[in-house]
């Protein structure tokens, strides 16, 4: 069996990384809780705003849709039809009741959001893995009342693999394009959770940084619209990108595990092993909190079990920041 032959074959390259690591002090500051900034809970009021009735438009797209429309949960907004292949019918409408459109939450173009995933150019076999690890349970994440997992977790019991094979094989035949700006910052704008994820506020207030990712998107109503050619902008501390190229390329003398020995020599994928260059820093910072305490525990989570280890919030952060800053 390819798939599993192929992470065993990466295995014992695991394995010999981390003999070679033994005897590396550990690190002390074992991130306590979930970061609340990538792990976005709408506050208990929130309240989506209602529709006025008026037609959406986004930039460079003659289609008008309503806010009913691009929150219909079985509906794919396809703005750009011509940015992709024809949306096959799981991806475009899902399957009433219990399958929700995939391009719904992940976009007719498979970019996603931060506060879900980007699909668009991930291996196959590893979008058919990841499905059954949900649907097993092995699967979780460390906020498990948020929305947006939970949906994620309850469809995958019900697509059938006819449906996950078509999704699959229609998102990794796209290339993700690279829609998020990774900006280095003392100061961030005040932000506040919008939908799952954060959003500007926009009222020239602003805050410090601190150890944190603050995601947004760059045109919120854009977002809204779930237009594929959303773009994001990441504010990260000073000095952050630099930090995890270094602990990226060299393993941080046995902290972690040189990501490129899996991820490839750019971070775009090797064979059945998802790419994590250019896609969302707190949907990364999510994934190596969740290796991290053992709720993603699927058949390919073990390989990643030595690089998450001895991690700190930190670490990760500067993991993240690095990767999302490279090229997809
Ligand atoms: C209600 C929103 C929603 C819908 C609809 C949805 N997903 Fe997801 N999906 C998510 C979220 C949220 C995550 C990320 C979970 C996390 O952050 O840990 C996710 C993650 C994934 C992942 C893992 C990506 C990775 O890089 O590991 C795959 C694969 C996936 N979804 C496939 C699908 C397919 C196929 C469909 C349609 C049959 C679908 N999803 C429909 C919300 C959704
Ligand atoms: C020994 C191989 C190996 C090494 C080294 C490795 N990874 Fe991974 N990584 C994997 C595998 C396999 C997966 C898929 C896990 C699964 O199926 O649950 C993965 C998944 C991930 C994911 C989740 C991606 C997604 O789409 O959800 C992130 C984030 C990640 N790795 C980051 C890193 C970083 C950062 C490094 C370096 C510090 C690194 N990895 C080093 C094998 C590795």
């Amino acid at each position: 069996m390819t798939i599993i032959g192929n992470f065993v074959k990466v295995l014992g390259i695991a394995l010999i990384v981390a003999a070679s690591s033994q005897g590396a002090e550990s690190v002390a500051g074992d991130p306590q809780s979930p970061p609340y900034w990538a792990y976005a809970m709408n506050p208990p009021d929130f309240k989506a705003p209602a529709d006025d009735g008026s037609v959406r438009h986004v930039p460079e797209s003659t289609l008008g849709l309503t806010l009913t429309q691009v929150r219909d949960s079985f509906f794919s907004p396809d703005w750009h039809p011509n940015d992709h292949p024809p949306l096959p019918e799981i991806v475009a409408h899902g399957r009433k009741p219990d399958v929700l459109a995939c391009g719904f939450c992940h976009r007719a173009g498979g970019t996603g959001g931060p506060e879900n995933a980007s699909l668009a150019g991930l291996p196959a076999p590893y979008i058919v893995q990841q499905m059954a690890d949900f649907k097993s349970g092995a699967r979780k994440t460390s906020v498990p009342d948020r929305a947006p997992p939970k949906a994620m977790i309850a469809l995958s019991k019900f697509a059938t693999a006819e449906e996950i094979e078509t999704a699959a094989a229609y998102f990794s035949s796209l290339k993700l394009k690279p829609v998020i700006q990774v900006i280095e910052t003392n100061t961030v704008p005040k932000t506040r959770i919008f939908g799952w994820h954060l959003a500007d506020l926009k009222n020239n207030e602003s805050e410090p940084i601190s150890a944190r990712i603050i995601e947004v998107p760059q045109d919120l109503q854009q977002f809204v619209s779930r237009d594929s050619r959303s773009h994001f902008i990441a504010y990260v501390p000073p000095g952050t990108i630099e930090k995890g190229r270094i602990l990226s390329s060299t393993g941080g003398q046995g902290r972690t595990v040189q990501c490129m020995i899996c991820h490839g020599p750019d971070l775009k994928g090797l064979g059945p092993i998802p790419g994590i260059a250019g896609r969302s820093p707190t949907y990364l910072v999510r994934q190596l909190y969740d290796f991290q305490h053992g709720v993603r525990a699927g058949i390919g989570s073990a390989l990643m079990k030595p690089t998450v280890e001895k991690l700190t919030l930190d670490d990760m952060i500067a993991l993240a920041a690095y990767s999302s800053s490279l090229q997809p």
